[in-house]
C-alpha cells in the first residue's frame, strides 16, 4: 500500500468522515462496485453467475469488531444462513469469515465455538471454512483458533499477509495442518517495526512465500492478488506444481482478467462479499487504489 493509502486508511477511520460516506448515499454508491448487495439473495444471485463462468466463490458477510456477544452469535446465524443456501442451491461455494465478527476480542472461547459451529455446518453442506487475517493485534490470537479448529474439523482455511515479516515463521507450521492457506499482500495500517512498507518489498516477501507455498504439495495455495507481476509469477510457479492451487480475486476487481484466467485452465475463485457493513471494506478498497476515491469525490462534486 503506498503512502497516499495509509493516510486515505487513517483519513476515513475518523467518525466525521465515516458518517460523511455512509450518510450521502454516495459511498454506498461507490460501495456497490465491490460489494454483491445488502442481503444473502444478492450475493446469492452473483455466486450463481459466477459458477456459471466457471468460477467458484468466497461469501462474506460484512462485519468485524462486533461489540457484544449477542451480534457474534447474529453473525453466526447469518452465516449459517448463507451455508445452508450454498447446501440448497448446489453453489460451488464456501464462507470467509472474520474473527473479530465472531467474537474474538470480546470472548475468545465463544469465538472458537462459533467457528465450530460453522465448521460443522460447512461439512454438511460439503463445503470449507476460510478465516481472513485482520489486522496484526488478532494474527496470533486467529492463527491459534485456526490451528485448533482445523485439527477438529479439518475443513479451514486461513489467510495469510505477505506484507509482515512473521508471515515467513508462521508458514512453516500453517503448511502442515492440511488447510487451504490464502496468500495475500495484506490490507490494514501496520507500523515498519512489523511490516514491509514498500511495494517492491511486499511483491519480495510475496513471491518468496509463493514459492514456498507452490513447492509444498499437501496444501492447497490460493494466490489472492491482482497484481499482474504476481500473477504471471504463480503461472511460472504451477507448471511444475503435482497439487491444486487456486487464484483468488474481489468481486468488482479485474473482473476481466478473472475470466481469462479460467478461460486458460486455472482454479479460479471470487470474494463475494455482502451485507450492509460495508463501509470498513471499502476504505481499504480506497487505499489500494486511490483513484477509487477520485471517483468518489468526482461523484460529491457532480451532485
Ligand atoms: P495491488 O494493490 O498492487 O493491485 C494490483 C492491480 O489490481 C491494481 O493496479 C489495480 O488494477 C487492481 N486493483 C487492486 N485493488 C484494487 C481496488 N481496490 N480497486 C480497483 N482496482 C484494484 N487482506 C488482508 O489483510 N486480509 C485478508 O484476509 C485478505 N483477503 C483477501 C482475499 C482476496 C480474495 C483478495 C484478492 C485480497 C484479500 N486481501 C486481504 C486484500 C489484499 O491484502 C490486498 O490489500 C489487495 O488484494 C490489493 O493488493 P493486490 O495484491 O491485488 O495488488
Amino acid at each position: 500500500m503506498s503512502i497516499f493509502g495509509h493516510g486515505i486508511l487513517a483519513f476515513t477511520d475518523r467518525r466525521l468522515v465515516r458518517r460523511t460516506f455512509t450518510e450521502l448515499g454516495l459511498g454506498r454508491t461507490l460501495a456497490s462496485r465491490f460489494v454483491a448487495g445488502e442481503v444473502l439473495a444478492e450475493a446469492l444471485a452473483v455466486a450463481q453467475r459466477l459458477n456459471a463462468q466457471g468460477m467458484t466463490v468466497s461469501f462474506d458477510h460484512l462485519g468485524e469488531h462486533v461489540r457484544s456477544a449477542e451480534a457474534a452469535e447474529g453473525a453466526v446465524v447469518d452465516y449459517l444462513a448463507c451455508l445452508d443456501r450454498i447446501g440448497l442451491e448446489g453453489l460451488d461455494a464456501n464462507i470467509s469469515v472474520k474473527l473479530t465478527q465472531l467474537g474474538l476480542g470480546i470472548d475468545d472461547d465463544l469465538c472458537a465455538k462459533h467457528v465450530d459451529q460453522l465448521a460443522e455446518r460447512a461439512t454438511e453442506v460439503g463445503t470449507s471454512v476460510s478465516i481472513d487475517m485482520e489486522d496484526s493485534d488478532h494474527t496470533q490470537a486467529t492463527l491459534s483458533l485456526y490451528r485448533d479448529a482445523q485439527a477438529r474439523h479439518g475443513n479451514l482455511g486461513v489467510a495469510v499477509q505477505a506484507y509482515l515479516h512473521r508471515t515467513h515463521t508462521d508458514l512453516a507450521a500453517l503448511m502442515d495442518l492440511g488447510g487451504h492457506i490464502r496468500l495475500c499482500k495484506g490490507a490494514y495500517l501496520e507500523s515498519p517495526d512489523i511490516a514491509y512498507q514498500s511495494r517492491g518489498a511486499v511483491s519480495s516477501s510475496f513471491r518468496e512465500l509463493l514459492d514456498r507455498l507452490m513447492a509444498f504439495e499437501h496444501t492447497r495455495p490460493a494466490i489472492a492478488t491482482h497484481d499482474e507481476d504476481l500473477i504471471g509469477h504463480a503461472i511460472e510457479r504451477a507448471a511444475p506444481r503435482r497439487g491444486p492451487f487456486e487464484f483468488q480475486m474481489l468481486h468488482g476487481v479485474r473482473s476481466d482478467r478473472q475470466r481469462e484466467l479460467v478461460e486458460a485452465g486455472f482454479n479460479v475463485r471470487v470474494y463475494v462479499p455482502y451485507g450492509t457493513e460495508w463501509y470498513p471494506y471499502l476504505t481499504r478498497r480506497i487505499a489500494e487504489r486511490p483513484a477509487n476515491l477520485l471517483f468518489f469525490l468526482r461523484a460529491v462534486v457532480g451532485r
